[in-house]
């Protein structure tokens, strides 16, 4: 068995050199009329934005609908009553032979399993974002992809947007506003606490709860809502930086990294839940410094709003989107839209997108039909490399310390190259504490120490890299639900 070296995955050119691992495309040239056969993989909010897209190609059928709640399948059959197979299990989903595609729009906790058994049973794939709920998952769900030869695009469906090739003419060929120093990427948008609760929550009868759990541990859930609300927990989530995080950051990383990094060398982040007094468990306050080995990227998201107002935090540059600054003025970029400025911070060109979304629903349609993996623009290596740094910088969290002032003083002197954008994400992340009369010393908040990681090896490196290596892979419930180690 031949294993990928990880050096033809990394470094310069990430994108070139996983497209020189696809099989080459099928000599199957598919008929004018072949006609791709879509079962979705969970009935939820998203699958539901989804469907109506994919169903309105004129290649596609949707033909199936799974997911453990038996009351979403109901809701989402009634809209789609063409639609007789339904399933709680999706093992049976798969094993049907005549399902070509599926969507995997589960909770994070099932993306690469459920992913990793559809391209097992010769299905192409579109999961949703973030891609891995851990680091070592999204490597075995891109051997999966490469060992069985399938199609699978992950849903960060900004990389569909055209205006992405503009901004990157704009910034790597004619370089208008010169050399690229740093970046800031920023999503700063409050959310509600999601309530305490003193009683486990007693989950609908309408679902099958070991479907549901699939590779995450049996706990009771002490929380409100089922569904959803699982994103703020680590068992099933990975916070508002899988959730919105991997969205900016991979603009970032579209655009002004140039996919070039697949892991960081080094980072270091923390950040608290605060003020919220809920049941979640993932930060709403999180910041982080990346040594990407390229160009140096901070990141802060925040979803905690000031107190008496709507701001999640001070920032520059858009609530959710990225800031590139240059030698000879700033882009700012954000869903569908960007401007540049030069240096005297005058606008000197905009960029008018979308969201991407149908483009990028149909740009899996069509690489499907082509048989095609090399043409997709969230091809699952890219996908995988966004959500890795988001991993990365959640296990970060997980390994944080109380912040002192010593290690605050730390802190604020590790960003080489990007010292000053990284004190203002600090700085946003302490005023928006102190509106709530939170300290950022000798309080809840967390920090890490300076974390390496070894691309080689796949493992952080160093002091502290026992506790953070432990993040890598996740506790599995059994073996049934366990993800299987993908050699290729
Ligand atoms: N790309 C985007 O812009 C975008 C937007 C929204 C959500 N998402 C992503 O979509 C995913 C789903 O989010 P959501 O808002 O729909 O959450 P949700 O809680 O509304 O839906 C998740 C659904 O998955 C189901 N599910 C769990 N295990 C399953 C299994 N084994 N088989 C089938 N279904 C299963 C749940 O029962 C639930 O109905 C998340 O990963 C989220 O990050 C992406």
């Amino acid at each position: 068995m031949t294993r990928i070296n990880r050096r033809q995955f990394i470094g310069a050119g990430l994108a070139a050199t996983a497209a020189s691992f696809f099989p080459a495309p099928a000599q199957i040239v598919r008929g004018a009329n072949e006609r791709i056969r879509l079962g979705s993989i969970s009935c939820g909010g998203r699958a539901n934005e989804l469907l109506p897209g994919f169903k309105s190609f004129p290649e596609v059928d949707i033909v199936a609908l799974c997911d453990p709640d038996s009351a979403r399948v109901g809701a989402t059959q009634e809209k789609y009553p063409e639609v007789k197979k339904t399933f709680v299990d999706c093992r049976k989903l798969l094993d049907d032979k005549e399902i070509d595609a599926v969507i995997v729009a589960t909770c994070d906790h099932w993306h690469c399993l459920a992913a990793a058994w559809a391209m097992q049973a010769e299905k192409d794939v579109y999961v949703e974002k973030p891609l891995a709920h851990n680091i070592y998952e999204g490597i075995q769900v891109v051997n999966a992809a490469r060992k069985y030869g399938r199609v699978c695009q992950v849903g960060m469906q900004q990389r569909s947007d055209l205006m992405q090739a503009e901004i990157k003419k704009f910034l790597h060929e004619e370089k208008q506003i010169g050399k690229i120093i740093n970046a800031r990427v920023n999503h700063y948008m409050p959310r509600n606490p999601i309530g305490k609760t003193e009683k486990p929550l007693a989950l609908p009868e309408t679902l099958d709860k070991n479907m549901w759990l699939g590779p995450a541990e049996d706990f009771e859930l002490y929380r409100n809502t089922l569904h959803y609300d699982w994103h703020w927990m680590w068992n099933t989530g990975t916070g508002e930086m899988g959730n919105w995080g991997v969205h900016v950051l991979d603009d970032c990383r579209n655009n002004v990294l140039l996919d070039c990094v697949e892991f960081p060398k080094r980072l270091i982040a923390g950040g608290v839940r605060a003020a919220y007094n809920d049941d979640g468990e993932t930060p709403n306050i999180h910041f982080v410094y990346f040594d990407s080995g390229s160009i140096p990227v901070v990141l802060g998201v925040s979803t905690l709003a000031m107190k008496d107002s709507k701001s999640a935090g001070d920032h520059p540059g858009p609530g959710s989107g990225y800031v590139a600054y240059c030698e000879g003025g700033r882009l700012e970029g954000q869903r569908g839209r960007a401007k540049a400025f030069d240096a005297d911070g005058k606008l000197i060109k905009e960029f008018k997108g979308n969201s991407g979304q149908r483009e990028h629903q149909r740009n899996f349609i069509d690489a499907v039909l082509a048989r095609d993996p090399s043409m997709l623009h969230a091809e699952v290596a890219i996908g995988k490399a966004t959500s890795e740094w988001c991993n990365m910088a959640n296990i970060a969290f997980r390994c944080g310390k109380p912040m002192s002032a010593e290690r605050a003083a730390e802190v604020a002197k590790v960003a080489d190259g990007a010292e000053s954008i990284w004190g203002d994400v600090l700085s946003s992340a302490q005023k928006t504490l102190q509106t709530h009369d939170i300290s950022m010393i000798d309080s809840d908040v967390m920090v890490s120490d300076v974390m390496e990681f070894d691309a080689e090896k796949r493992e952080f490196v160093g002091e502290g890299s026992e506790l953070a290596n432990s993040f890598i892979k996740r506790k599995y419930r059994n073996d049934e639900f366990t993800m299987p180690e993908i050699d290729i």
